[in-house]
């Protein structure tokens, strides 16, 4: 790490900021995903950092992806970014968990995590040793919040009630206008309990570029000509629109990550929220 500290601007004029769950904590609406980085880890710590000299302050990455190290490098000299990574399931352990914890903050280089994300639910492993563990993480000051993902809403709420002094901020799953699933309960859900959720692949995993969705292609840009916003920026708008959800995509170059940082600033119309909500 460098020694002389950037101090970033944690507002930015383009960019919107929602509360991390009922936390004062103030995130980006558009966060930055690295699933998949590692291919050029140059240029995507590039466009890591050209995401957040907009305003994006929400990175999120996970032990899986081996990319903790692509972030570090990317955020080096940067104060204020909010950085989220994940345990996986087979460290649901309290002891694993712990050494999961300890190996995280010293590939991203922190002394601290501020979002420690379960990956995936591990059945095989009660969440109330899990939770005991995460708690632990948060009396030690290793981590500051805590988050699921992939949790359905019953295995949510099971693991809320697994927690004694903490609260779940977050709830990471997958959504974009190719994938509904959250809107069968689980939105609703975090919206009356103010729990975050992060939307991911919120690109459908780059699926609504390929040819097979050219007409929904075709129908976002329609919209997005009106605001002089692309197609991937009405979709990641139509997403952040919605309560209480940010959205995280991938950009492995700058000129995404600027892209999608710049999906925040504008606002869809209702009448175009309730037509992207029908393309499905
Ligand atoms: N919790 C979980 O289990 C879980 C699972 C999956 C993902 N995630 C998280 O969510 C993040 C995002 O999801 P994702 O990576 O699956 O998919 P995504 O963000 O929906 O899509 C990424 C794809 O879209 C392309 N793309 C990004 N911005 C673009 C733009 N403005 N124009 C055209 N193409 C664009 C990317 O290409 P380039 O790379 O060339 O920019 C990449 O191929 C992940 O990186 C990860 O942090 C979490």
């Amino acid at each position: 790490m460098s020694t002389t500290k950037k101090k970033i601007a944690r507002w930015n004029d383009g960019m919107e900021y929602k509360r991390l769950g009922k936390t004062r904590e103030k995130i980006s609406a558009i966060g930055i995903g690295t699933w998949k980085m590692g291919v050029e880890p140059k240029r995507e710590a590039e466009a890591i950092r050209a995401a957040v000299e907009r305003g994006v302050n929400l990175v999120d990455t996970a032990e899986m992806y081996g990319t903790e190290h692509i972030v570090r490098e990317a955020l080096d000299g940067y104060d204020n970014v909010f950085v989220a990574t994940k345990v996986s399931p087979s460290h649901f352990r309290h002891d694993d968990l712990i050494r999961a914890c300890n190996a995280s903050l010293e590939r991203l280089g922190v002394r601290e995590i501020d979002l420690y994300q379960l990956h995936w639910p591990n059945n095989s492993i009660p969440i109330k040793e899990t939770m005991q563990a995460m708690e632990e993480l948060v009396k030690q000051g290793k981590i500051r919040h805590i988050g699921v993902s992939n949790f359905s809403l019953s295995e949510l709420k099971e693991a809320q009630a697994a927690l004694k002094s903490n609260e779940i901020v977050s709830e990471q799953v997958e959504y974009s206008i190719l994938v509904r699933e959250p809107e069968h309960g689980l939105l609703d859900y975090c919206k009356k309990e103010r729990i975050t959720l992060i939307a991911y692949s919120p690109l459908a995993r780059g699926a609504i570029f390929e040819k097979k969705y050219n007409a929904l292609q075709m129908r976002l840009e329609g919209i997005g000509s009106k605001y002089k916003k692309s197609a991937s920026q009405v979709a990641l708008n139509w997403l952040i629109r919605k309560e209480p959800v940010v959205a995280i995509p991938k950009a492995g170059n700058v000129e995404h990550a600027i892209e999608n940082a710049e999906a925040a600033s504008f606002r869809l119309s209702e009448q175009d929220l309730k037509e992207v909500n029908g393309f499905l």
